[in-house]
């Protein structure tokens, strides 16, 4: 079991770890004080993923009391990958929340602005990017947002590879946009946000990423359904 998966909006006291996290997998894009004012910020919408490891019993046991509260709670048995730990002692969390995946949009007239999606080197290639994309997706849906934008890299061949996937679309280009490296921007869009086809098409998207994070051993908790 890889543990558990968390989508919830960004909180202040992840503050420490998203700018950590943004300088891993974004090369240090946005600053302590930018999160900080996108955070009150009522246009910016930020998400986070967080991944709460699953130890075994046995694991468990030897954190002491802490273990021993985590026993007696077990409600699935799904044995872990080359442990001998019966299934009754596996527990659910134990660990505390490791923040790997970020993103954000700005809410612009009938747009948005996808200006963060990030995830940790340690957990890129299994499907987390497309599961904060749709995420990012689904909100600006419910936001009654009619287009979506953003820029990328030339050379960022897997962020292409994701949003072509999606239905983004080359727009234009911003010549010399990033430094370090100096490199061009290509300006995506994808459109349609509103029509029913898109709808469709995004719950099929999240039913297969679902589908991959389930065959891959997570459980996913996603806090955005309990507030809808
Ligand atoms: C872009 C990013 C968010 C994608 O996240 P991820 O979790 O690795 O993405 P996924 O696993 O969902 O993979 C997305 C697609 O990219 C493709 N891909 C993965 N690694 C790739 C690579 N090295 N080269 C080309 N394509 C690749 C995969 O094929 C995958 O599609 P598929 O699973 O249908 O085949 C992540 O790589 C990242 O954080 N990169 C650094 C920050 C960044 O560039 N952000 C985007 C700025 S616009």
């Amino acid at each position: 079991m890889n543990g558990l998966l968390e989508i919830n909006p960004l909180k202040l006291e992840q503050l420490n770890a998203v700018v950590e996290l943004d300088r891993l997998c974004l090369g240090g894009l946005w600053t302590r004080e930018v999160y900080q004012r996108e955070l009150a910020s009522p246009n910016s919408r930020l998400l986070s993923l967080s991944r709460t490891a699953e130890l075994s019993g046995r694991e468990q046991g030897s954190r002491g009391a802490e273990g021993q509260r985590g026993r007696g709670k077990t409600s699935r048995s799904i044995p872990l990958l080359g442990t001998s730990a019966p299934p009754h002692f596996l527990t659910p969390h134990s660990a505390s929340p490791q923040l790997i995946g970020i993103s954000c949009f700005w809410s612009i007239l009938e747009e948005a602005h996808i200006t963060i999606l990030g995830v940790n080197p340690d957990y890129q290639g299994k499907g987390l990017g497309q599961l904060l994309l749709c995420a990012i997706l689904q909100d600006a849906v419910r936001c009654q947002l009619e287009r979506a934008t953003l820029e990328v890299r030339v050379s960022n061949r897997t962020a292409l590879y994701l949003y072509e996937k999606f239905g983004f679309k080359q727009a234009g280009r911003r010549r010399g946009y990033y430094k370090n490296p100096q490199e061009d921007a290509l300006i995506l869009w994808r459109g349609d946000l509103d029509r029913s086809e898109f709808h469709q098409m995004l719950t099929n998207w999240y039913q297969q990423v679902c589908d991959r994070i389930f065959h891959d051993q997570w459980r996913l908790r996603d806090s955005r359904w309990d507030s809808y």
